[in-house]
């Protein structure tokens, strides 16, 4: 008679002991569960799909294409991608990596600490720099300071893919 109540007993704790744990887990809420802040966080977090870091931004460049036809940059500059054959300044092939030679270049006296930075700065102050073969140019090149913010984004961004 003992053995059986124990028995009737400990099916009762062992079954209920399920049941409570089996219902807590399943309404358990992820912020009571013991989870560092960031393992929460990536639990809680929906993946966004991000476009992948080496692909260029089609809008930007075409924008940034179509402000440097506006602006009749290549009169002055050579750039085979949009077939601009000007000759008074650098060419704008490639400017992206020359972009990065002319800041470590120690002759180079401008403010810019990166390569597009130092774009944006040849755009806003060209006379802050003369990039080499720019001093024998028969045409200097104008301050392009009346671009809006977004063309000159879309512009720098351009230039940024002439790699
Ligand atoms: C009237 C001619 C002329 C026009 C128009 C002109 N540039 Fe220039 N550009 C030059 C000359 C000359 C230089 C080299 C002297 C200097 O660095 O200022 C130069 C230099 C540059 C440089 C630095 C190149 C290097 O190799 O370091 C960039 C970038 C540049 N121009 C962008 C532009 C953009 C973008 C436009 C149009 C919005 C433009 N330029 C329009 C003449 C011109």
């Amino acid at each position: 008679m003992i053995p059986h109540l124990i028995e009737i007993f400990l099916t009762f704790v062992i079954g209920s002991g399920a049941l409570f744990f089996g219902q807590q887990s399943a309404v358990l809420p992820l912020d009571t569960l013991p989870l560092s802040s960031d393992r929460r966080a990536s639990l809680q977090e929906t993946p966004q799909p991000q476009p992948p870091a080496d692909e260029p931004d089609i809008e930007q460049m075409n924008n940034g294409r179509t402000v440097y036809l506006n602006n009749y940059c290549g009169t002055c500059h050579t750039l085979a991608a949009i077939d601009a054959r000007g000759v008074f300044g650098p060419s704008h092939d490639h400017i992206a990596t020359i972009a990065t030679e002319r800041i470590a270049n120690p002759l180079y006296r401008g403010k810019a600490a990166t390569g597009e930075e130092y774009i944006r700065e040849s755009i806003l102050e060209p006379g802050i720099y003369i990039a080499p073969g720019g001093m024998l140019a028969h045409q200097q090149m104008p301050p392009f300071s009346q671009l809006s913010q977004e063309d000159l984004d879309s512009l720098v961004y351009f230039l940024m893919q002439q790699k």
